[in-house]
């Protein structure tokens, strides 16, 4: 890496970024206006109530989906408006993702799974990838169920083999929506003690979480409201005198 661009510049900077989902004739105002600077190495966790924007956030970060206006900028580059084909393959180099529901596939094995975003890479042959795929399974401690299908593994399990797919092509940074959100507390603990472990060898994490234990083992906690980020004063306020934020709908 190189340490005077990871300290001049941050790994990831949105600067009043905002989204509006259109639906029949309502406009709903999912974020509005975010502004976040993400360093290289840090662990971020991102919480608040249900509705205020988490994941729509964690999916424009991850190029998953365009924002409505505000600018986006990854290692320095605008990539904001990238276009489909280009947005693909930024995120297939730079960005991992893991969902709450594992979304592994369920007719591939393990092996397969975590082998599939180097099959859409250029210039990696047969012989590096099987060593890639040894290399990030034996990461996330899933070597002996290599063979295995998806099915055939526990919910921890699964989380632990759709870890080592979002961090088989090296990528800039791992985001997560709710990762431990479909595991039972043993399962969770084990998939939040992988993220600590790749974060401390140098991984950048940007986590969504409900859990609050969670959130306070990650290096900042960013809290979010009505698709705005909030200090935790406003937030604690807000949270009182309205006790179910609702967002605000345009009609
Ligand atoms: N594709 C979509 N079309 C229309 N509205 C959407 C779409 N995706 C999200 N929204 C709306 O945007 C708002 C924010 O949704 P989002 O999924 O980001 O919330 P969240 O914070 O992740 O909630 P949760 O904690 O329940 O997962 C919600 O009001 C939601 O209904
Ligand atoms: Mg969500």
């Amino acid at each position: 890496m190189n340490q005077t661009a990871s300290t001049a510049t941050p790994l990831i900077r949105l600067e009043g970024l905002s989204k509006v989902f259109h639906t029949d004739e309502m406009e709903t105002h999912a974020l509005s206006g975010i502004t976040l600077d993400i360093a290289s190495g840090e662990f971020v966790a991102i919480t608040g109530p249900s509705g205020c924007g988490k994941s729509t956030l964690l999916s424009i970060l991850g190029l998953l989906e365009p924002s409505s206006a505000g600018r986006y900028l990854l290692e320095g580059h605008d990539v904001g408006n990238l276009g489909l084909r280009r947005g693909a393959q930024v995120r297939n180099g730079q960005i991992g993702f893991i969902f709450q529901a594992f979304n592994l596939i369920a007719d591939l094995s393990v092996e397969e799974n975590v082998a599939l975003p180097l099959t859409y890479r250029d210039g990696v042959d047969a012989n590096n990838r099987r060593q890639r795929v040894r290399e990030v399974l034996e990461l996330v401690g899933m070597s002996h169920r290599g063979r295995h299908y998806p099915g055939q593994l526990s919910g921890g399990q699964q989380q632990r083999v759709a870890v080592a797919r979002a961090l088989v092509n090296d990528p800039s940074i791992l985001l997560a929506d709710e990762p431990t959100g479909n595991l039972d507390s043993r399962n969770g603990e084990a998939v939040m003690q992988l993220l600590e472990q790749l974060n401390d060898n140098g991984t950048t994490i940007c986590m969504v979480t409900h859990d609050q234990a969670f959130a306070r083992r990650a290096g900042r906690t960013v809290l979010m409201l009505d698709g705005r980020i909030v200090d935790e004063d406003t937030f604690e306020r807000m949270r009182h005198e309205d006790d179910m934020p609702q967002l605000e709908v345009v009609s």
